[in-house]
């Protein structure tokens, strides 16, 4: 069935991704967005409402305006040192706003929700994978922020018979540069995208920590293409429209890459060496993250199609000229 589909945060990274993808599909989407990245937002393929989800009276509007079937909850604050310095930053948009969306959707008796969670939600590993059932102690504020979501969620199945699936990512990475969809955060303080800030500014690249118990001493992470992602999302919606129970599942490849193994790849792609410097940990870095990606294997019918780590890099690379020559752009009409 074709649903009408509002995608909060839409216009951020992975959700503009997913979005483009439930469009393809032939899906209604309206995208509801603050534009918090100094993004703009001029797809043709969906209609585009600027606005958080903390404004109560925007949401009553849209959920009378438009039939909407399901919602895809992108919008959030994603950085972990920051949420560690500021957390009331991260309960009010990550909790507050997202307790806000629920009330509204529920008052529009719409009860199809889907969650963008995130490995944060565990803490540290106490296994080599995590799966689903590993134990939650998130070790941030905006792990602990993703995890309040999931009891909600469940809370509300019990007492209003929403119907939700929590998708918990690793590493989002990649982009889809040739639909003109990016990874763009503003400050950026994701790995991919600063080493190739790194290659195009000829400026140091600072590895976080080389004492870790892993392979070469730096952190392993498990990257996982944003167009896995959507699709995942849309698995997802699949799910529930068959009346599938509400669920929780980690989006990742099962792969750990270390930060230095990604620094030779990202050279060897781009051809360019790179000044790497090792300094202090980050606060909040667990040593390996990565995922047990089963249950949404046999449960969704999802796999990774496109997270091999040089397609992920060449795309992420491709897209990082795009951005560099956009802000060239724009820095000469100014
Ligand atoms: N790193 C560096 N130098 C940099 C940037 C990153 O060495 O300049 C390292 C980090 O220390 C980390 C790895 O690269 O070991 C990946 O860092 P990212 O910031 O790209 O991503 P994270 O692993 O921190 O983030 C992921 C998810 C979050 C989730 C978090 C939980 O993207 O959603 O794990 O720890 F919350």
């Amino acid at each position: 069935m074709k649903q009408t589909i509002l995608v909060t945060g839409g216009a951020g990274y992975i959700g503009s991704h997913t979005a483009f993808l439930l469009a393809q599909q032939g899906h209604t989407v309206i995208v509801l967005d603050l534009l918090l990245h100094d993004q703009t937002f001029n797809y043709p393929w969906a209609t585009f409402i600027k606005g958080n989800c903390g404004d109560r009276t925007l949401l009553d509007k849209i959920f009378t305006q438009y039939p909407i079937d399901s919602v895809m909850h992108f919008a959030a604050h994603i950085e972990v040192g920051e949420s560690v310095k500021n957390p009331l930053k991260y309960y009010q948009n990550n909790v507050a706003n997202t307790l806000n969306l629920l009330e509204s959707m529920l008052a529009h008796n719409v009860r199809s929700f889907i969650f963008s969670s995130s490995c944060a939600v565990y803490g540290s590993p106490e296994s080599p994978t995590l799966s689903e059932d590993h134990s939650k102690n998130p070790i941030s504020p905006y792990g602990m922020t993703k995890y309040t979501i999931e009891k909600v969620l469940e809370d509300l199945h019990t007492s209003h018979e929403l119907q939700y699936v929590a998708l918990r990512y690793f590493n989002a990475a990649g982009a889809l540069p040739e639909y003109g969809l990016y990874e763009q955060h503003k400050p950026e303080t994701h790995l991919i995208p600063l080493l190739l800030q790194a290659i195009h500014t000829q400026q140091p690249f600072y590895i976080f920590g080389s004492d870790y118990p892993t392979i070469d001493g730096s952190c392993v992470r498990d990257f996982l293409h944003v167009w896995d992602i959507a699709h995942a999302h849309a698995k997802a919606l699949n799910h529930l429209e068959k009346g599938n129970p509400s669920d929780c599942f980690n989006l990742g490849t099962g792969h750990g890459i270390s930060v230095k193994q990604m620094i030779t790849q990202v050279e060897q792609i781009t051809k360019t060496k790179l000044n790497a410097i090792i300094v202090q940990k980050r606060a909040g870095d667990p040593a390996v993250l990565v995922a047990n990606p089963a249950k949404a294997h046999d449960i969704l019918g999802w796999h990774p199609h496109h997270s091999d780590i040089p397609f992920i890099v060449q795309s992420a690379y491709v897209a990082s000229m795009h951005i560099r020559d956009k802000e060239s752009e724009k820095s000469h009409i100014i």
